[in-house]
C-alpha cells in the first residue's frame, strides 16, 4: 500500500513561522514522523511539499494509478482551492484533510474547507501529530476496504 503526504504552501517554513500557532516542529520533522508511523504500518509513502496550487494538482494527477490514498494539508488552498477539490474528487482516491491547528477556533475565513465535504475525514488541532493520527485512520479505512472486498 502505497500513500502519497501533500503539503501546501509556507509548510516549508514550519518550525519557525508562528510557532504558537504551528508548533515548534520542523517540517522535516514532521516527515520523519509520518515516515516512522508508515514504517510501523507497513505502508509506503512519498512526501511533496509545494507552494504553487498546479504543482500540487498534478502531483495529485499523477500519484493516482499508484496510491490509495492521500494526506493532505493543503494550507491556505484549504480555504479556496476548488480546483485541489476536484483534482482529488477526480482521482477517486480516500483522503485525510490534516492541519496543524484548530481551524475551528481561528478567523472565520478559516472555518471554511473546500475539502472537508468531500474528504474521508479531517485531523486537526493536534500539531505534528495530526499527521501521523491522520495516517493511521487512512490505513485502517483502507485495510477494511480491501477486507471486503
Ligand atoms: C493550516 C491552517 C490553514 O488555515 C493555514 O492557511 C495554513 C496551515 C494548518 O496546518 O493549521 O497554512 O493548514
Amino acid at each position: 500500500m502505497r500513500l502519497q503526504v501533500l503539503h501546501g504552501p509556507n509548510l516549508n517554513l514550519l518550525g519557525g513561522r508562528e510557532p504558537e500557532v504551528y508548533g515548534s516542529a520542523t517540517l522535516e520533522e514532521v516527515d520523519d514522523a509520518v515516515r516512522a508511523v508508515a514504517r510501523e504500518l507497513g505502508v509506503e509513502v512519498d512526501i511533496l511539499q509545494s507552494n504553487h496550487e498546479g504543482v500540487l494538482i498534478d502531483r495529485v494527477q499523477e500519484a493516482a494509478p499508484g496510491v490509495a490514498g492521500y494526506v493532505v494539508n493543503a494550507g491556505g488552498y484549504t480555504h479556496t482551492s476548488v480546483a485541489l477539490r476536484d483534482a482529488l474528487v477526480a482521482s477517486a482516491r480516500p483522503f485525510v484533510e490534516v492541519h496543524l491547528s484548530n481551524v475551528s477556533g481561528r478567523e472565520p475565513f478559516r472555518h471554511e474547507s473546500l475539502l472537508a465535504a468531500v474528504a474521508l475525514g479531517t485531523v486537526c488541532g493536534f500539531g505534528a501529530e495530526s499527521y501521523t493520527l491522520a495516517v493511521r485512520g487512512l490505513v485502517r479505512h483502507l485495510t477494511e476496504m480491501n477486507r471486503e472486498q
